[in-house]
């Protein structure tokens, strides 16, 4: 009972703290801010009073949107470009044109955070509508860059933000052409990183860009981490050993824990607003975005089965074309974080705190069953597509097994806070980081 007051207390205090605080806090539009990478973004930034405005399709992954849904600004639009019968995409009549909220209004961003851009059509017509609107852009984009670039020079392990560089069109159109075809996505993000940099240096607003990893943390929306946290706990009762990609079985992994990205993107937002010293170290930069420890993929694996209880994860090698390999999804290795560590004075998180908190959270859910009973036969309907004919027992097991815990160990409803305390536990640190970079010793 104590507790309970003490809690409810502790959340008034805070909602009065950030009342008066909102009134200097910044004015943020994210684009796809409630999905699996950005929702927590969203969430961080509101629980500090910032005024979000979030732009998305308003699609319930989870329950994000109705957890967030009461303290943001929600624009509902679609923003992807619909395409012709030739395959040419229609940016006058379609996409963020239509987001009437957005051409409506009048309303200026300190800063624009966005998730959700995926080609180079869809940045210009963002670029061009918010063009005059906003301080400062956060782009996020991903690691995918540099498997379209040309060859790294230098003899440093890890891939460095500078490697991201290709042949331009004037200059080597064959070149880049070749490099292009080696990944669509790497192809789009970097496209979408060199337009921005384009309109910057024809002087229009700063921006930063944050490049993710494997992606990784609660609330999946297409399954990765929660097929890997079944299958390392189904292996050896099912003998069905974990696959090994043999063509990139040594490479070393880049993860990045989805709260570190909302950590990034508020440190960013406060340099890049030259609140913390100093703007011109960030503006036009770009900051690699993952955990300090790079496993392959068998140390992954017995790194997710160690707090899922198996302390032995079975495993395969298999050639790429045949294996069910859900990390790395790049071609070219792990990512320095140097950088962001220095200019941006962020810290991720430890992998094996930040996998046990995701494993947690795994968990509460599977073993409570009904608040994402939607989203656990999401997950196994996709496990039985990726898994083909081993889906059907591999599902059986696994509700069989959970069943079977439910009815001995104890556990409670999951609520909310339950779900923050799981996720967000290391914010009060990380809180007190954040206040302590704004304010460098020699400024004060
Ligand atoms: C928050 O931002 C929205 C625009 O997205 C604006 O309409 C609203 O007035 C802002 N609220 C405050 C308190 O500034
Ligand atoms: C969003 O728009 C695109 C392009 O018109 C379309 O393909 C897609 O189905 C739309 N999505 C939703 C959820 O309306
Ligand atoms: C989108 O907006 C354009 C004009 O800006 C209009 O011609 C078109 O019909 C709109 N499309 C939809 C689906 O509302
Ligand atoms: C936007 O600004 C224009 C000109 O500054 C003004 O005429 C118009 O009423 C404003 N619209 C809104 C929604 O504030
Ligand atoms: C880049 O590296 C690959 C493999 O290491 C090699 O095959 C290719 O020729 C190199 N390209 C250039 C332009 O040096
Ligand atoms: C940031 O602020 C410092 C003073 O604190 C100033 O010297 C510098 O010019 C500012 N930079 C930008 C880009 O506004
Ligand atoms: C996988 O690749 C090998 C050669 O690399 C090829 O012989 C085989 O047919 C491929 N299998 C499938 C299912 O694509």
């Amino acid at each position: 009972m104590d507790a309970m007051l003490g809690r409810a207390m502790w959340r008034h205090l805070l909602a009065l703290a950030l009342a008066l605080r909102g009134a200097q806090g910044w004015s943020v539009l994210i684009l796809g801010g409630t999905g699996f990478r950005g929702h927590l973004t969203t969430e961080l930034l509101v629980r500090e009073g910032h005024n979000v405005t979030v732009i998305s399709r308003g699609i319930r992954y989870w329950d994000n949107f109705q957890r967030l849904s009461p303290h943001m600004t929600h624009w509902r639009c679609n923003r992807t470009l619909a395409q012709e019968h030739g395959g040419g995409v229609l940016p006058k009549s379609s996409g963020l044109v239509n987001c009437t909220e957005l051409v409506n209004s009048n309303a200026t961003f300190d800063a624009v955070v966005d998730f959700s851009t995926r080609t180079l059509p869809e940045m210009k017509q963002a670029i061009s509508l918010l063009r005059g609107r906003v301080s400062l852009y956060i782009f996020i984009s991903s690691h995918a860059v540099y498997d379209v670039a040309k060859n790294r020079t230098h003899d440093e392990e890890y891939l460095l933000e500078s490697d991201a560089v290709r042949p331009g069109r004037e200059v080597s159109p064959l070149d880049r052409w070749a490099l292009k075809g080696k990944s669509v996505r790497g192809d789009n993000e970097l496209e979408c990183e060199e337009e921005l940099l384009k309109q910057y240096n024809a002087g229009g607003f700063p921006y930063v860009t944050l490049r993710l990893g494997n992606v990784f943390g609660p609330k999946e929306n297409s399954i990765r981490y929660w097929l890997l946290h079944l299958w390392v706990k189904a292996c050896v009762a099912l003998t069905l050993p974990l696959h090994v990609d043999n063509s990139l079985e040594a490479t070393p992994i880049s993860m990045t824990y989805t709260p570190d990205i909302a950590q990034a993107v508020r440190l960013a937002i406060a340099k890049g607003l030259n609140e913390s010293c100093c703007a011109e170290k960030v503006h036009g930069e770009a900051f690699n975005l993952a955990c300090e420890e790079m496993p392959s993929q068998r140390v992954l694996y017995n790194y997710i089965g160690e707090p899922a209880g198996m302390p032995y994860v079975e495993t395969i090698e298999l050639p790429h074309n045949l294996s069910i390999v859900l990390y790395p999804d790049n071609l070219q290795g792990p990512i320095s974080v140097a950088k962001a560590q220095e200019v941006l004075r962020w810290s991720p998180t430890t992998l094996n705190k930040a996998l046990r908190s995701v494993a947690r959270f795994y968990e509460r859910i599977m073993l409570e069953a009904k608040k994402h009973k939607q989203e656990i036969e999401y997950m196994y309907r996709k496990i039985k597509a990726m898994l083909g004919a081993d889906g059907p027992r591999f599902v059986e097991w696994s509700r069989a097994r959970y069943a079977e815990r439910r009815k001995t160990e104890l556990y409670d409803e999951l609520d909310d806070e339950d779900e923050d305390e799981i996720i967000l536990s290391r914010k009060a640190s990380a809180d007190r980081h954040g206040k302590g970079s704004k304010r460098p010793k020699r400024e004060l």
